[in-house]
């Protein structure tokens, strides 16, 4: 057997192992990150099924805007302490101009920062079915 016939297959056999050992090597190290490959959507994880004025609307009210908007000083003759006086706002549009920061109405909660995504999504939810107050 001559060397210089054997000598390219035996280097090709060697490359092709040098390959398939690379192959193996490169896709062992891939990984998928989940966060990477499906971004948050904002608002993808928001239930906004069934929002309740007693359990989210009145406490978030509460939270944040009911310190400038109670019945005893309603800043801008808004009240968002009752059902009666946010609805007002509900039916006049201007809740949801507010909240949203949308032209047409001041940014509330005022000086303050918007209100979460998600929340607002809710707020229109309710909005949308009518703003029942239960
Ligand atoms: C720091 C006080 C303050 C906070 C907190 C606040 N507001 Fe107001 N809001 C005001 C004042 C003052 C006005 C009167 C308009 C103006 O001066 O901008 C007003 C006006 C409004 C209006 C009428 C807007 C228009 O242009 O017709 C709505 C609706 C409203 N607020 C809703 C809310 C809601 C809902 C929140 C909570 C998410 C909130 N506000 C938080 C002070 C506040």
């Amino acid at each position: 057997m001559k060397p210089s016939t054997t000598l390219p297959l035996y280097r090709n056999l060697r490359m092709t192992a040098l390959l398939f050992a690379l192959t193996v090597a490169v896709s062992s190290c891939y990984y998928d990150k989940e966060e990477e490959l499906y971004p948050q959507i904002p608002g993808s994880e928001c239930d906004t099924t069934n929002v309740s004025y007693a359990q989210f609307v009145a406490p978030l009210m509460a939270s944040n805007c009911n310190g400038c908007h109670s019945e005893a000083a309603p800043s801008g003759n808004v009240v968002t302490s009752t059902y009666a006086g946010l609805k007002a706002s509900v039916n006049s549009g201007q809740l949801r101009k507010a909240i949203n920061h949308e032209s047409g109405a001041s940014a509330m909660p005022k000086g303050g920062n918007k209100l979460p995504a998600c929340e607002l999504l809710k707020i229109d939810a309710w909005i949308a079915s009518g703003a029942p107050q239960h």
